[in-house]
This record gives C-alpha cells, sequence and structure tokens, in this order.
C-alpha cells in the first residue's frame, strides 16, 4: 500500500493523448466540435481520475483504509439446507472457539430484523424459516478475520435443523403459483384486440411460431466482494464505510436495524472495485450485521465476505424462462406475439419487481409490435435472492425478441438481418412502444447502416457461407443485433439528484455528490462537468467519498443514470457559483456580470483577464459564498404500474454489434473472431470512458452468454459453482483479436448533460451478436434447415447438445 509512484506513471498515458485528438477530429468532422472552445472540458478524452491511483495500488478500497485500534472481524455461520425450519444453535461450541469476541443471532438486533430494499421480506439473519442453502443465521465476531471464519465454519455441526424439500427453478415455482410479489401484464394492441383477439390474430397469421427459452443469471463477480466496516460514534452514531451503490438506503437499513433515526448513521463509500449492481441492495445484510455488532460490542467491526461467501449468500442476475407464440408475414415481420417471462427471483423480492419491469419494457427492443400480451412472474424459489445486474432486466427482456427474429428469419430462409430491419421501429408511424411511450428519438435505422457498411457485413455473410461449405468440422456464424435501451429509473421519484460544490480560497474546487463510483467513471465525468462549467483546469477539482452527511437522500447509482442525474445537479451548483463570482468580478472591475467570461483558468471581465485563483481570492474577500449546493430532476416522466404504462424513460440509448465467430463441431469450443460495435453516447462526455464502458460491458455480456454457467444441485440446492474455479468468467484472452468499437456521431436531442447518453449498461446488449452468431455457426451444420435449439449460456456442452440436436432433425 502507498508506495511512491514512478514519475512515468504519473504521466498521462499515450494512448489518452492519441484518443483525445482522434476525438475531436471525429466531433469536428461531425461539425460538432466547433461549438467548443479549445477550453472545452467535457467532450474530450481524460483518463479516469482514479486511473493511476488504480494500477498502481494506491486506491483505497474499503478494506485499505487503516482499521483503527480494537477493531474486531466478522464472519457468518450459514445454513447447510436450502429449507426447513432452524430448531437451535449450539452457540457455546462457537463461543469456545479461539479468539472469538461474541456470536450474534437475529434475537441480537437491536432495531427490525429486515434488510429488504423493496419489501421487508429479508432478514438480516435467519428468524426461524431456513430460505435458501447459505443463509446467515448467526454472525461470529473475532479479534481476527481467520479467528472468525474458523468458528463460522463451524456452522455445519452447531445448526440443528429441520430440513424440508425445496424449490429449486422457476418452472418449479411457477408450477407452485409461488411468487416474491404479485404478476405483471401489459397487454398493447394496436387494433383494439383484447388477449384472446391478439391470440386469434397469432393464430391467423401467415407462419406461427412456438417455442421457449432459457436463459441463465449471471455472477457480478466484482472483484472487491462486499465488505462493511463500522465504527460506533458518540451517542447513538455509527459510521460505516461500505462498498456500496447505494449509500442513502444502506444509512435508512442500517439505522433500521439499530433502531436509531437516519441522522445517527454515516454511510460512506469512497469507491468499489466493481459493483454491477451486486452493490445497489445487497449490500445492506453486511453493512447491518457489521453496525449491529459495531454496536454490540461498543468497538469498530469488519465483515468482508470471502468469495465463495459472497458467491453462496448474495443474489445476482435473474435467470429467465421464456415461452412464446408468436405470428408473422412472409416478410418476417411480427403480427402478434404473446409471451410468458418466469424469472429466478430467489427467497425474497429484492429487486425482482422492477427487474421484470425493466424485463417487460424490453423486450420489444429496437422493433415494433402491434399486438403483445406479456405475462411477467418473479419464482421464489429457495437460491440466493436475485438482484439488480447490468441492464437489469432488459438484457433478459431484449434477448427474447431477438431469439424469436433469429428463429423466424431462419423458417423463410431470409437473411436475419433483413428480418430485423423490416421490424424495426418506423420513425413517424409504427414508433409506440408497448407501454405506450412513443420512440421519438429512432436513430436505429441510420446507426445498423453505418455498422453494416463499416463491418462489411454483406461480403462477409457471402465469406462464411463460402468457408463453411468447404469445411466440415469448423463452421463460422455471423450476426448483427441492434440495441435501444430506456434511460431512467422506471420509479420516477428516483430521477433526483443533488451535489455540493466548493470553491476553496487557493483556487482549488471540491466536489460532492449522491453518485457513487465504481470504476464507471462517474467522478471523471462529474469534475469534467464542473470544470467546463467554471472554465478551469481540470486537475483544480476534486471528487470526494460519496457520503450521506453531505448530500442527503439520494438514489442509487444504477439504471445507468449516473452521469445524467448527478452531472446535472453538479452542473447546478457551478452555475450558481459561475453566476455569483461573475456579479462580483463584475462589481469590483467594471462591465456587466452577464459578459464575464470563464475560459482556461482565466476569468474574462470588461477588457481585464484575470487569473481564476485572483477571482476567488477576491471574491473571498467580498464575502461572496464560494459553495454551492445543486439539484435536479428528470422532466416528462410518468409510470402506472399497475396498468404498465406512461413514459417512464427520458430518452433511449442506440446501438448495434456485428460478430462473427467459428465454432468446432466436435469439441464445441468456439472462438469470437472479429466484433465491430457502433454505440451511441450522444455526445460524449469522455469517449475514452466510454469507449471503455462499451468495451467492458460487451466482454460482460458476452460471458453471461457463453461461458458463465450457474449450477444449483438439484437436490440439495447448493450453488456449485462458487468460485472462480468452476464458474468462468471471460479474460482479457477472450476478447477477439479484431475489436473495432466505435461511438456513434450525434446529440441528444433531450436536454441531458450536455446532450450526452448514458452508457453505463446499454453496451451490455451488444453481445447477444455473439450468442446469435454462435446459433448461425451451429445452424451452419445442418445446412441451415433447423433452428438450434441453444439456451444461453452457449457454453461448449449447450453448443454440442444443439449440434447433436441440429444433425438429428437435418
Ligand atoms: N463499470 C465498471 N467499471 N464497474 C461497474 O461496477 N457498473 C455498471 C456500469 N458500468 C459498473 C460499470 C452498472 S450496473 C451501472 S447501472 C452503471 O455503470 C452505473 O454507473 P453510471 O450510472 O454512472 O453509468
Ligand atoms: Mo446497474 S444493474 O443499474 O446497478
Amino acid at each position: 500500500m502507498n508506495k511512491p509512484v514512478a514519475d512515468h506513471l504519473l504521466r498521462p498515458a499515450e494512448p489518452f493523448a492519441d484518443y483525445h485528438a482522434n476525438q475531436r477530429q471525429r466531433l469536428d468532422a461531425a461539425g460538432e466540435g466547433r461549438a467548443q472552445d479549445a477550453g472545452a472540458r467535457v467532450g474530450i478524452s481524460l483518463p479516469h481520475e482514479s486511473a493511476v491511483l488504480h494500477v498502481t495500488g494506491t486506491a483505497t478500497y474499503a478494506d485499505d483504509i487503516p482499521e483503527l485500534a480494537g477493531t474486531l472481524h466478522c464472519a457468518l455461520g450459514t445454513s447447510p439446507v436450502a429449507a426447513g425450519r432452524l430448531l437451535g444453535i449450539d452457540l457455546d461450541a462457537v463461543r469456545a472457539m479461539p479468539g472469538v469476541v461474541r456470536v450474534i443471532t437475529a434475537d441480537d438486533i437491536p432495531g427490525v430484523n429486515d434488510c429488504g430494499s423493496a419489501l421487508p421480506d429479508d432478514p438480516i439473519l435467519c428468524d426461524g424459516e431456513i430460505r435458501f442453502l447459505g443463509q446467515p443465521v448467526f454472525a461470529v465476531v473475532a479479534r481476527t478475520r481467520d479467528a472468525a471464519r474458523r468458528a463460522a465454519a463451524l456452522a455445519k455441526q452447531v445448526l440443528r435443523v429441520e430440513a424440508a424439500e425445496p424449490v429449486l427453478t422457476p418452472r418449479q415455482a411457477h408450477a407452485k403459483g409461488q411468487y416474491v410479489v404479485p404478476p405483471m401484464h401489459l397487454l398493447r394492441s394496436a387494433s383494439g384486440r383484447d388477449e384472446a383477439g391478439i391470440r386469434a390474430a397469432i393464430a391467423a397469421a401467415p407462419h406461427r411460431l412456438t417455442a421457449s427459452l432459457d436463459v441463465g443469471g449471471q455472477e457480478q463477480f466484482y472483484l472487491e466482494g462486499q465488505i462493511s466496516y463500522a465504527i460506533p460514534r458518540e451517542g447513538r452514531g455509527m459510521h460505516v464505510h461500505c462498498s456500496t451503490q447505494h449509500p442513502s438506503e444502506m444509512q435508512h437499513l442500517v439505522a433500521h436495524a439499530l433502531g436509531v433515526p437516519s441522522n445517527a448513521v454515516l454511510v460512506e463509500c469512497r469507491r468499489m472495485g466493481g459493483g454491477f449492481g451486486g452493490k445497489e441492495s445487497q449490500s445492506a445484510q453486511f453493512a447491518c450485521i457489521a453496525a449491529v455488532a459495531a454496536r454490540l460490542l461498543n468497538r469498530p467491526v469488519k465483515l468482508r465476505l470471502d468469495r465463495d461467501d459472497d458467491f453462496l449468500i448474495t443474489g445476482r442476475r435473474h435467470g429467465f424462462w421464456y415461452e412464446y407464440d408468436v405470428g408473422y408475414d412472409d416478410e418476417g415481420r411480427i403480427l402478434g406475439v404473446t409471451l410468458q417471462m418466469v424469472s429466478h427471483a430467489g427467497h425474497s423480492a429484492d429487486l425482482s419487481a422492477p427487474v421484470m419491469t425493466r424485463a417487460v419494457c424490453h423486450f420489444d427492443n429496437a422493433y415494433w409490435l402491434p399486438e403483445v400480451a406479456m405475462h411477467g412472474y418473479c419464482g421464489k424459489t429457495n437460491t440466493q435472492s436475485n438482484t439488480a445486474f447490468r441492464g437489469f432486466g432488459g438484457p433478459q427482456g431484449a434477448i427474447a425478441i431477438e431469439n424469436i427474429l433469429d428463429s423466424i428469419a431462419r423458417r423463410l430462409g431470409r437473411d436475419a438481418l433483413a428480418v430485423r430491419r423490416a421490424n424495426f421501429y418506423g420513425q413517424h408511424e409504427r414508433n409506440v412502444t408497448p407501454y405506450l411511450q412513443p420512440v421519438r428519438d429512432n436513430i436505429i435505422h441510420e446507426l445498423v447502416e453505418q455498422l453494416q457498411a463499416s463491418s462489411d457485413y454483406a461480403a462477409r455473410r457471402a465469406a462464411v457461407a463460402a468457408y463453411n461449405a468447404d469445411s466440415a468440422v469448423l463452421k463460422r456464424g455471423l450476426a448483427l443485433t441492434p440495441v435501444k435501451f430506456g434511460i431512467s429509473f422506471n420509479v420516477k421519484h428516483f430521477n433526483q439528484a443533488g451535489a455540493l460544490v466548493h470553491i476553496y480560497t487557493d483556487g482549488s474546487i471540491l466536489v460532492n455528490h449522491g453518485g457513487t463510483e465504481m470504476g464507471q467513471g462517474l467522478n471523471t465525468k462529474v469534475a469534467q462537468v464542473v470544470a467546463h462549467e467554471l472554465g478551469v483546469g481540470f486537475e483544480r477539482v476534486r471528487c470526494t467519498a460519496t457520503d450521506t452527511s453531505k448530500v442527503a437522500n439520494t438514489s442509487a447509482t444504477a439504471a445507468s443514470t449516473g452521469a445524467d442525474l448527478n452531472g446535472k445537479a453538479a452542473q447546478d451548483a457551478a452555475r450558481q457559483l459561475r453566476e455569483r463570482l461573475a456579479a462580483s468580478v463584475a462589481a469590483r472591475h467594471g462591465g456587466q456580470a452577464a459578459d464575464v467570461r470563464f475560459a482556461n483558468d482565466q476569468v474574462h471581465v470588461g477588457g481585464k483577464v484575470l487569473a481564476f485563483n485572483t477571482v476567488i481570492s477576491e471574491a473571498y474577500l467580498d464575502r461572496v459564498q464560494l459553495w454551492s449546493d445543486g439539484f435536479y430532476a428528470t422532466p416528462g416522466l410518468s409510470w402506472d404500474k399497475d396498468r404498465m404504462q406512461g413514459h417512464p424513460f427520458y430518452y433511449f440509448a442506440y446501438g448495434a454489434a456485428v460478430s462473427e465467430v467459428v465454432i468446432d463441431t466436435l469439441t464445441g469450443e468456439w472462438k469470437l473472431l472479429r466484433a465491430d460495435i457502433l454505440h451511441d453516447a450522444g455526445r460524449s462526455l469522455n469517449p475514452a470512458v466510454d469507449i471503455g464502458q462499451v468495451e467492458g460491458a460487451f466482454i460482460q455480456g458476452m460471458g453471461w452468454l457463453t461461458t458463465e454457467e450457474l449450477v444449483w444441485h438439484p437436490k440439495t440446492g447448493l450453488l456449485t459453482t462458487h468460485a472462480p474455479s468452476t464458474y468462468k468468467i471471460p479474460t482479457a484472452n477472450d476478447c477477439p483479436p479484431v475489436f473495432n468499437v466505435k461511438l456513434f456521431d450525434g446529440p441528444n436531442v433531450e436536454d441531458s448533460i450536455h446532450r450526452s447518453k448514458a452508457v453505463g449498461e446499454p453496451p451490455l446488449l451488444l453481445p447477444f451478436s455473439v450468442f446469435f452468431a454462435i446459433r448461425d455457426a451451429i445452424s451452419a451444420a445442418g445446412g441451415h434447415q433447423v433452428d438450434p435449439p441453444l439456451s444461453a449460456p452457449a457454453t461448449s456442452e449447450a453448443i454440442l447438445r444443439a449440434l447433436a440436436a441440429v444433425r438429428q432433425a437435418a
């Protein structure tokens, strides 16, 4: 820790300079750069604000905070069975273990034994009902982490349980009608039909497709696992350092668990080593346990999960099971569709309802569906409670329609891209989503045309066919898939943010906002916005840790809205400061406040040029308030959750990708040979950061759809894939040798922060193209006569199974 940093590492790396030049050229070519002078701090590629700290190992994560004297460590004793009753615990055996200071059970919690985010159905520690294998039953507090873990490992011996038969799959849950929240239904018919009418329309269509699909879940696999470090403060105070995307919710849940008001609890997070949705709600259990332990013992307590425990205790992306019935015409245009989606929710509600809502709102993806009936069920199972993961149900909704279109194309013997294009939303007609929000910013036609040309799609389609004609064992596949992703939280009131900007008398600037940094570059973007507004260098601005005592009642950094919301709030604060400074500088030096210009660390006033620092010191002497708060609420949103209708999204982000794969039909192995991506980040605030987000999301989504497989033991309910030894995430080696990633040129038509678009999640849908390229290659093995029965993830085993089915049928 904190080794001196070599000089050369502190210099900005060369590639960024190139990036910067390229992106400026790109913007200038499109006539977009001209509006910005040389002093622009947005629309340029700056390295991540912590890049040097990250790569030199000097960035402080929760576990790097120097421990206070007397710090104790916590580990969790978990249930060895998936369902049943807890009859008793032989706590004495645990207490007798070396180094153990205290063992905590549900009865010791001073406040409420619940850490549910949406519904109060998530016990912090087992309340008698055993809900899943891995459920925390007791917490051991010991002098060292090792001692705590050794004592907690006694769980198997000391827990007396009465086991029951677990429900482990969405199918089993659906058969029992067992859900964590009531089912959701959305029906929309352009011709005014009811559901029976839609079914009749499907039956009367020229062609019909009735099928089902299974798509697995996905572990967030943040590099930094769940962690909380709770420090008791005077009175009833509690300070929790927590790796979380949602400090305000952690504050409220810790307050509940302790039975104290929110003003007694401070939650702080400088950064996460990745969150990916996994630390939106699920950081709460550990924050609550650490805080309860710290309160009971009046000592600082740290709870850092071991990777296996993290897998076994926390939830992840929901797996989905779909059944659909589709009517279509000779061109492959969808005339009507009914869809049933059952998600694998796990033992409690957590975020399953909003995840299903987003799935329902993304089934359309980029396509007009004239007649549609959707039914979403969140299946309650005896497994970890599934939660947010990049895309938040959007990917699960959209992959179903992509699978449908892929099948339609094959059945008609047409190119899948032609079928996709035939179904695209129109510009002025055929442009209303199933939830009745019109698509007003549709750029998918133009974007796909550009990508089709730049990726040489047509020629490569022919080359793939020629290759396959000559190759018996290796088969290639090609696919282009589009993305349309709605930006905003469906829940209207979450779409608000606050910020605080301080200017100190030496001219340095400190920013605090409600968003959290998880590697996505939010602090970099917010600092750019503030630097831009005040016309100062980026280096002058520093973002501090997210802190519930600075900005109150913040929303989770989620739904990709971090920069949209907090960027606007920080801009609001910075603007107020700029206006105050302009008034004071004009009063002192003459001229109109409205004519004062801030650029390049200088202030232009009435023909004079002053240094920014001079203006700040003078303003201080003139007793001008040099700090300000800022606030933002996204305009124009509405959502009726019962009818599933409204205007839930401020705008849509678009993108498309072409992937080419080769599969080995003897072993099921495959390789991504080339990927071309064109993604819409509006007028990007920071092209380098955004391209990083697109690349990362693409590879992460590819892992979800190919190698990352979750396997629960069918009888015991043990998650058998609970470590990197059995759960395979992509590595740098899985990046394709040809990886062309570009940002689409064009501003957001809505008044978003500097006309940029949110970029965190939408590109996770781009690797659908990898999955459908694999499906295309499998299909080639059967002469494209048979629809490959391929479920996700397309592991080598799944590919072999699909190949066998295709060969048998062909
Ligand atoms: N990028 C990195 N490096 N690490 C992360 O944990 N989370 C993703 C995305 N990109 C994540 C990331 C998720 S799930 C979301 S919702 C957004 O970042 C949140 O940040 P933003 O709203 O500021 O884009
Ligand atoms: Mo992202 S799944 O909305 O945290």
